[in-house]
């Protein structure tokens, strides 16, 4: 039986991608973004902002009117604030929190109670290296994915008991819009003390980002991960460099992970 699956962001990058590639291989996919949009191919694509409960609950709601049932979830919608920390309002925090862990929890609450019922289901929360490495000048980015690593930890404990499987997938530097869409918080300008550093850091970062692996190789990995009647907490994906450094960093001694960082992304030693 096909599965029915909901995929949130699928309006570009890694969550379109995804949401085509489950489609061809014969699931129900419906595929979502803030904005309604045309369906695209086998892909249903509803209008969902991650950030409001009402928004959440309606998106849920049409695919049980339609499909009588949500068998996964992918909650791939995401984006990036980059900034100094010293350069970050506290309403630039709470917005990348809001969509990238509150989202998921606001995500979680709507379908679980039809997958309990069901006695079955499937989430798939989509972290990044960056919740394992914590990156210099997007520390609320980094920030968010290190806490949606805990949450999706804490769900997967406490859905073992009712058949439900969590996991959480890190992506390492992937070809999307999300360099497009990375916003700056607004204390990021020439006045800012970091402002130079932050520059020389994010040109870094988005040379990376353009290098990025393609999103077919994400999507692959999470139909790999649907399949998987035991799917393991995490699972990187991208470039084989990237994702054994974050393995290695995982192993060696903070001082020595701290140094590899801050010389990769040019982090100045003085001011
Ligand atoms: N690309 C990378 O290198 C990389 C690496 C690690 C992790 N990731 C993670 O992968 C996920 C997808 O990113 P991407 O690279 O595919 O970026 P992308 O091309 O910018 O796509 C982001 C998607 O998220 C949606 N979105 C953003 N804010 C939303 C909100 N409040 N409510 C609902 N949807 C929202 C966007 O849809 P609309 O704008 O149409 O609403 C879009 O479909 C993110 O969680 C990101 O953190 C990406």
């Amino acid at each position: 039986m096909a599965r029915v699956v909901l995929v949130s962001g699928a309006s570009s990058g890694l969550g379109l991608s995804c949401a085509r590639e489950l489609a061809t291989r014969g699931d129900t996919v419906f595929g979502t973004s803030r904005t309604a949009r045309h369906d695209d191919g086998g892909v249903t694509m509803l209008a969902m902002d991650v950030d409001d409960d009402d928004s959440v609950a309606r998106a849920v709601a049409t695919v049980l009117e339609r499909s009588g049932r949500i068998d996964a979830v992918v909650n791939n919608a995401g984006f990036g604030f980059a900034g100094a920390l010293e350069d970050t309002s506290t309403a630039e925090a709470r917005a990348q929190l809001e969509t990238n862990v509150i989202g998921v929890l606001r995500v979680c609450r709507a379908v679980l109670p039809h997958m309990r019922r069901a006695g079955r289901g499937h989430i798939v929360n989509v972290s990044s290296l960056a919740g394992r490495i914590a990156l210099p000048y997007q520390g609320m980015y980094s920030a968010s994915k290190f806490a949606l690593a805990g949450l999706t930890a804490s769900l997967r404990h406490e859905l073992a008991a009712d058949g439900i499987r969590v996991a959480m997938v890190e992506p390492g530097d992937f070809k999307t819009g999300f360099t497009a869409a990375r916003r700056l918080t607004a204390a990021s300008g020439s006045e800012s003390v970091h402002h130079d550093a932050l520059r020389r850091t994010l040109a870094i970062v988005e040379r990376d980002e353009a290098g990025g692996a393609d999103p077919i190789v994400f999507a692959r990995t999470i139909a790999r991960l649907l399949d998987d009647p035991s799917p393991p907490l995490r699972t990187s994906c991208g470039h084989t460099s990237q994702r054994f450094a974050a393995w290695l960093h995982d192993r060696v001694p903070d001082p020595i992970a701290e140094r590899v960082v801050r010389r990769l992304y040019a982090v100045p030693r003085r001011r």
